[in-house]
């Protein structure tokens, strides 16, 4: 199974970990970054794992900033992905079976390295059986995201990066 990581600048050390936690398992993992501690962006990184996953390269995803909030939000709003913002084991488990989510978030600053593999495990260990009712109900999610002409545009952010550049937005 292939699956896509990523994250923002926060973070890049407990994502690496979960990378190598991940090829331990036997899984292929492709890292969509970021890749150092320069202060970054998650939106971006949430994207392309969003994309890595909903256009077929990736079977799975994991995503993490500081609270696991913000990335989670980004994954989400991408055509085609179902991201849980995970905190604990009960959580992960309901996000695969009952919702199918292709993407699990966590907050590499909120929850501990132990709670995040134990979630890790969970997540990839639990099998989403479909039942008619469980497909109606992702099918009624999937269909309030319409669109999808952002699909392999990396320079969709362009616009917002300027103007953090520019200095027009802070943390
Ligand atoms: C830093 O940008 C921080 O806001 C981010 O890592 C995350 O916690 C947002 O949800």
């Amino acid at each position: 199974m292939k699956v896509a990581i990523g994250c923002d600048h926060i973070v890049t050390g407990i994502k690496n970990h979960i990378g190598e936690y991940l090829k331990a398992k036997g899984f292929e993992v492709v890292d969509c970054g970021t890749y150092d501690y320069e202060r970054t962006h998650y939106p971006i990184y949430g994207k392309r794992v969003a994309e890595q996953v909903v256009t077929g390269q990736c079977d799975l995803g994991v995503v993490l900033c500081g609270t696991g909030v913000g990335i989670t939000n980004a994954v989400q709003k991408v055509k085609g992905a179902r991201c849980a913002l995970v905190g604990d084991v009960s959580a992960a488990v309901h996000a695969k079976e009952q919702l199918n989510c292709n993407v699990l978030g966590v907050g590499g600053r909120v929850s501990g390295i132990g709670m995040i593999e134990d979630i890790l495990d969970a997540y990839f260990n639990a099998e989403y059986v479909p039942t008619p009712e469980k497909e109606a109900t992702i099918a009624k999610i999937d269909a309030l995201i319409q669109r999808d002409d952002y699909i392999g545009d990396d320079h969709f952010f362009d616009e917002f990066l300027e103007k953090w550049d520019r200095g027009e937005y802070h943390d």
